[in-house]
């Protein structure tokens, strides 16, 4: 909701500089300390980033290379630049903070080639006091209509040797599920997947993009020493994109702040994306649900019907009943529908509408309902999206049947020769799920997903989504690095929520040793609060939440935030996160550490004036992840926000805390 807002529109007047010999223009953000110049030197455009005069983006290439049509990427002057204000707050129905401004100043460059194709092409600069984003604008014109692009030009030419946290792209089918690594920008060996992180020690910078609609991901090229270049994801054709005038690229991010903790803060990318579009969205809840799941992943279940079938309606009705009693909104059930059988992963041949004969969907709706818990529904496509596409009317309409408004999608496998996850093809089949998923009122997870870029401003039913490795990895897997959820908040959380599901409590559940999950107990609830999801799974077996004392912080942890703070933090390592509750004064504090046991001191100062409990569930004294994970101490203090706290982490561990008033 807008509180207040200014608009100011001063063409021509508020240029900063503009100087047609020179063909450069400048803006600067609010609060001056960011300043982006455009040039045109010899007719090719550039831009460049400096903050507190600090260069941080040496002069950059932009434009792009056009299939059997010349590029647009030289021959240009400068026809026309115009500078304006913009400073609003709005409120998120829902997120990880209630209230954001939105507060910058914006330059738009329209050029022109100095060619007889006299074509337009426009260069908008948003300038926050947290960062830069631009796109490109394409008008409509005579002279460009619809268009193949073979490259994008656009560069990121660093000032500094940063250290890069990256994943790599096109390593798999499911890349974004690949492990971050770290390396000099001069020394990164491939291509790799935003949001990027740059650190260097008086700045910290993330590279993405926001609002990525009818386009494909922009990847990043390592290119010169120093330098990244765009590298859209190409469709199985091997274009990159094809595009019709009017058209306007998604924005290029470069968000900036001193340290890797001030970008978890930074709501940029939110900022860059459209309000609301759909108006009225008071049936979309944030909320916390159980389901079957952990169960096929640790291979007590299966997805398929059979003896060990998981989705039966006995089970379905005890996971309501689990769900009714612990207040949880929703009960997840994976491999309800035909087509789980064979080889699911290579032929993706499910049915959205045909439950297996042993789910009575009548009865579980029925059921459900009566005792006011949501069915999630699932919908795998094993990557076979035509198959989905061809159902998508009827399967959502099943869903509205059943008063289901809560939907898990899955695209694991991409078919051979088919288009890759990240592509224009994909990118507009996700947004076609998401508005179908809207028109039917159903909120949205998305498992193997687009990467997230904001969209959920615009579309608030597009709830969270996975995006890297989850939870799952330590059932069937070597499972994940303790420093994993160390590195996620600084990388892939940058771009958005995600689905993580935290929450294991038997931790060594497969006898043989095998597998397990690499993190101590504490450190699992701690995640609830360190990992940002409007939706959070409480994936365990009930049965092993039973009698635990620990299991209390998970029916108390809410999910939709009024505040989010980060208090300390260094990636890889260490990170303790607080967040108020948007429904009562409580505050919640999430803190994790890698593989090294540490100690933490913070100050309670983010609390408000007034007498608070504690409720602190920390590692046990001999807690250790690898050999002893499950000690929890669970203590309880009186506390203001005149105090500091100082706790002992585990290796692997972890502390999560709930902070109620004292006299409520
Ligand atoms: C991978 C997803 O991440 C997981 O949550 C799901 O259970 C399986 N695919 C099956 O759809």
């Amino acid at each position: 909701m807008k509180q207040n807002w200014m608009l100011l529109l001063l063409a021509g007047l508020l240029i900063i500089s503009c100087n047609q010999n020179e063909h450069t223009a400048t803006v600067q953000s609010p609060d001056k300390a960011i300043t982006v110049t455009f040039k045109i030197d010899e007719g090719i455009p550039f831009y460049q980033v400096s903050r507190n005069d600090y260069p941080i983006i040496l002069p950059s290439r932009l434009g792009f290379l056009l299939k059997e049509i010349p590029g647009l990427d030289k021959d240009f002057r400068i026809v026309e630049t115009k500078q304006s204000e913009f400073n609003e707050t709005w409120e998120q129905p829902w997120g990880e903070v209630k209230t954001i401004t939105n507060h910058y100043h914006q330059l738009v460059i329209s050029l022109e080639e100095t060619t007889e194709y006299k074509r337009k092409l426009e260069l908008e600069f948003r300038v926050y006091n947290d960062g830069v984003g631009f796109r490109y604008r394409f008008p409509g014109q005579p002279n460009l209509n619809e268009f193949t692009i073979i490259d994008e030009l656009t560069e990121f030419k660093m000032a500094d040797d940063l250290d890069a946290w990256w994943i790599e792209a096109y390593a798999n089918d499911i890349d974004s599920e690949c492990i971050t690594k770290k390396n000099k920008i001069s020394e990164l060996p491939a291509k790799m997947h935003t949001p990027l992180t740059l650190v260097g020690d008086q700045v910290a910078i993330s590279i993405h993009e926001a609002a990525l609609i009818k386009f494909p991901a922009m990847a990043l090229k390592p290119n010169q020493s120093k330098t990244l270049k765009a590298d859209l994801i190409p469709l199985s054709s091997g274009d990159r994109a094809i595009v019709s005038t009017p058209f306007h690229t998604p924005w290029r991010t470069i968000q900036i702040g001193s340290k890797p903790t001030d970008l978890i803060t930074s709501y940029l990318i939110l900022n860059l994306n459209e309000p609301n579009k759909l108006g009225d969205v008071s049936w979309i809840k944030p909320g916390k649900y159980a389901g079957i799941w952990w169960g096929m992943h640790i291979k007590k279940h299966t997805w398929e019907a059979g003896p060990k079938h998981g989705a039966t309606t006995k089970n379905m009705l005890a996971f309501i009943d689990f769900a009714a009693e612990n207040k949880f909104s929703g009960v997840l059930a994976e491999g309800w529908n035909e087509g789980w059988e064979g080889d699911w992963i290579k032929e993706g041949n499910f049915s959205f509408t045909k439950p297996y004969p042993d789910y009575d969907i009548e009865k579980i709706a029925q059921y459900a309902k009566e005792k006011g818990v949501g069915i999630i529904a699932h919908h795998e496509t094993g990557g076979n999206v035509a198959n989905y596409e061809s159902q998508l009317e009827d399967a959502f309409d099943f869903l509205e049947q059943h008063d289901i408004h809560m939907l898990k999608t899955g695209y694991v496998n991409k078919k051979p020769g088919g288009e890759n996850h990240q592509s224009q093809f994909m990118v507009n089949h996700f947004h076609k799920v998401m508005e179908t998923a809207a028109r039917h009122k159903v909120m949205i997870d998305v498992h193997e997903p687009v990467k997230d870029t904001g969209l959920r401003r615009t579309w608030p039913n597009m709830m969270t989504r996975e995006g890297a490795r989850g939870g799952e990895y330590e059932a069937w897997s070597e499972g994940n690095t303790p420093e994993h959820t160390t590195i996620l908040p600084f990388t892939r959380l940058l771009s958005g929520p995600m689905d993580y599901t935290t929450g294991i409590f038997d931790l060594q559940f497969d006898s043989t040793g095998t597998f397990r999950v690499h993190t101590t107990l504490a450190k699992q609830l701690a995640l609830y609060v360190v990992i940002y999801s409007p939706f959070q799974m409480v994936p365990d077996l009930p049965e092993n939440y039973k009698g635990n004392p620990a299991f209390k912080f998970i029916q108390d942890v809410p999910t939709d935030w009024e505040t989010t703070k980060v208090l300390n933090g260094e990636i890889g390592k260490f990170i303790t996160t607080v967040r108020k509750d948007r429904n009562s004064s409580d505050w919640y504090l999430g803190s994790i550490t890698n593989e090294e046991a540490r100690t933490i001191t913070f100050k309670l100062d983010f609390l408000a004036d007034k007498k608070y409990r504690a409720e602190i569930y920390q590692d046990g004294a001999d807690a250790d992840m690898e050999s002893n994970p499950l000690p929890v101490d669970i203590l309880n203090k009186d506390v203001t926000n005149a105090d500091e706290l100082t706790i002992n982490l585990a290796a692997g561990g972890g502390v999560a805390i709930r902070f109620y008033e004292k006299n409520k």
